[in-house]
């Protein structure tokens, strides 16, 4: 049963426009088409990821899909050396599990990156190749029902909490979200009218953006880096809550420099990095 019939219907008028698009001599591992791009400034954007055949994989919100291509220069060689080719790489899913004919994924352009400078300039209709299934631990499946939930990410590092949230905030599933989001500038901050949205249709998520190269000081959103707002209290003020490993687990996904840090200053409080044979309540997911 599909919960997205429109989506569904959605899909397939894209698919038909991937089809009848110049792309006739894409490689047959180009599985999937584009069917929608956002761009938050000229480094960031969304796209939408639909496979020209049937669904999406099924996954849990934090986990990641991988995309790749097969150079352009290479798509006249043969089906082996295109696939020994393909650039891949992993993304955090964005969109809820719930939403069954694309992927959404937050992309940072990554100067000098073999993949995002090529993803980059794709338009809707062109092609690409999408993994078969999704993978990745770094999901709420560990988090008990009764914690608190800090969720902290720099830059794209945003994408698996908005899967998360789109899913969760209104479930009322763990005592309280809030989300803290470190970036460069204020046009940065993605997603953020909808986090807003989150916030106010919701009494238990709570949304703390900081920036670290904006020139006005204004606040919100906060200045500084994320090591720096947890020491100033940021979360406590916003939340009434004190930042104790009693209540809360902690999420930290994207730069990894960020997430030793932040690990440090955790482990200072009592916090420990969640394994496998040793439940704790730091997570973390690196993006390089
Ligand atoms: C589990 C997982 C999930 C990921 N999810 C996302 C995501 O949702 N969005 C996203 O943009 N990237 C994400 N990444 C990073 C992504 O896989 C690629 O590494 C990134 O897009 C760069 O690829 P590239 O080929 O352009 O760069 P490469 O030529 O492979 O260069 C890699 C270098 O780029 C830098 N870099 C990589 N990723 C980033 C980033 N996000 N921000 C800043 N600098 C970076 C690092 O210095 C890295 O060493 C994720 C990585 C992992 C492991
Ligand atoms: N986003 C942009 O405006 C922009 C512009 C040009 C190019 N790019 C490209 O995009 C890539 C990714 O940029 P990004 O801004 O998304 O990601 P990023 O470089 O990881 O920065 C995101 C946030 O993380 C902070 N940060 C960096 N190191 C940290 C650490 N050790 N501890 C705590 N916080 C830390 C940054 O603060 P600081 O500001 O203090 O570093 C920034 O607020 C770059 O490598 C570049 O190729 C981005």
């Amino acid at each position: 049963m599909d919960s997205d019939p429109e989506g569904i219907t959605h899909n397939k008028l894209n698919i038909q426009a991937a089809m009848t698009s110049l792309q006739s001599n894409a490689p047959a591992l180009h599985n999937a088409s584009i069917v929608y791009r956002e761009d938050i400034n000229e480094e960031l954007f969304i796209i939408r990821v639909a496979p020209l055949e049937g669904l999406v994989p099924d996954f849990i919100p934090g986990q990641f899909a991988e995309i790749g291509l097969v150079p352009e220069e290479a798509w006249t060689l043969d089906e082996n050396l295109q696939k020994k080719s393909l650039i891949r790489r992993a993304y955090s899913i964005a969109s809820a599990p719930s939403i069954r004919s694309y992927l959404e994924l937050y992309i940072v352009k990554v100067d000098g990156g073999q993949l995002t400078e090529r993803l980059h300039k794709l338009q809707v209709g062109d092609s690409l190749f999408l993994a078969e299934t999704a993978k990745g631990k770094f999901t709420l499946d560990e988090a008990p029902q009764d914690t608190n939930l800090l969720l902290i990410g720099t830059g794209t590092g945003l994408a698996p909490f908005m899967s998360m949230l789109r899913e969760f905030h209104a479930q009322g599933r763990w005592k309280s979200i809030t989300l803290m989001h470190g970036v460069r500038l204020a046009q940065d901050l993605g997603y953020r009218e909808e986090i807003e949205k989150f916030v106010s249709s919701s009494n238990n998520v709570f949304y703390i953006p900081s920036t670290t190269r904006e020139n006005i000081k204004s606040c919100p959103p906060y200045q500084g880096r994320i090591p720096d707002i947890i020491k100033a209290g940021v979360f406590e003020q916003t939340t009434g809550m004190s930042l104790d490993p009693k209540t809360c687990h902690v999420f930290i996904c994207g730069n990894p420099q960020m997430i030793d840090s932040v690990q440090t200053l955790l482990e200072e409080k009592g916090f420990s990095l969640h394994k496998k044979k040793e439940p704790g309540n730091i997570h973390a997911e690196r993006y390089w």
